[in-house]
């Protein structure tokens, strides 16, 4: 018997719902400019492709990957650029989007890295966040679903690299 099994936490429909109001409050908040979408590879990947559907202003949009420095399961804070954004940030407004905020750490560094590229604004926007498990500040503009502490998985987000193709959002149950 498998040591694991994924139970759904959120379905597909209220994700997507989730999703489309989110690009409009997103969409109102930019009339009159146009978005630099940031998505933090790998996790953030299904939800940008969504919420770029669903933005109406002009959008271009960009990849970064990073990786925490250190062993285990806590990430350290301190990012290795893996894969670093083909285009300079310098007048953009530029939104980063993230599948998941957990300690904060990755973002906080993140951040700071992009903010030193002078962008013309720089905000955040993710997926779902853990609020409990923080442990850096992290300012989050826009936030689909603020979640308990619990392993998820699906739209992106994997256990082991596993389940990224979920269409809904579950929990990792352990036997
Ligand atoms: P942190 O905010 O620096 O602690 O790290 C956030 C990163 O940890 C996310 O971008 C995910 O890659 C990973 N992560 C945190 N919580 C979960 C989860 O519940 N499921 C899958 N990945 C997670
Ligand atoms: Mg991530």
């Amino acid at each position: 018997m498998a040591d694991h099994y994924v139970e759904e936490f959120l379905s597909e429909e209220e994700v997507d719902k989730k999703i489309q109001e989110i690009g409009e409050k997103i969409s109102r908040d930019y009339a009159g400019k146009s978005i630099h979408l940031i998505c933090v590879l790998k996790g953030g990947s299904f939800f940008m492709c969504e919420l770029a559907k669903r933005i109406t202003v002009p959008v271009s949009i960009d990849f970064m990957s990073v990786s925490s420095y250190g062993a285990g399961t806590e990430s350290s804070g301190v990012i290795k650029i893996v894969k670093d954004l083909d285009e300079p940030l310098e007048g953009k407004d530029v939104l980063i989007v993230e599948d998941i905020i957990d300690s904060g750490r990755t973002l906080s560094h993140l951040m700071k890295l992009l903010e030193s590229r002078k962008p013309n604004s720089l905000k955040l926007c993710t997926l779902l966040d853990k609020p409990d498990r923080r442990v850096v500040d992290v300012k989050v503009d826009y936030t689909c679903f603020s979640i308990p502490d619990e392993f998820v998985v699906g739209y992106g987000l994997d256990y082991d690299q596993k389940y990224r193709n979920l269409p809904y959002i579950g929990i990792v149950r352990f036997n």
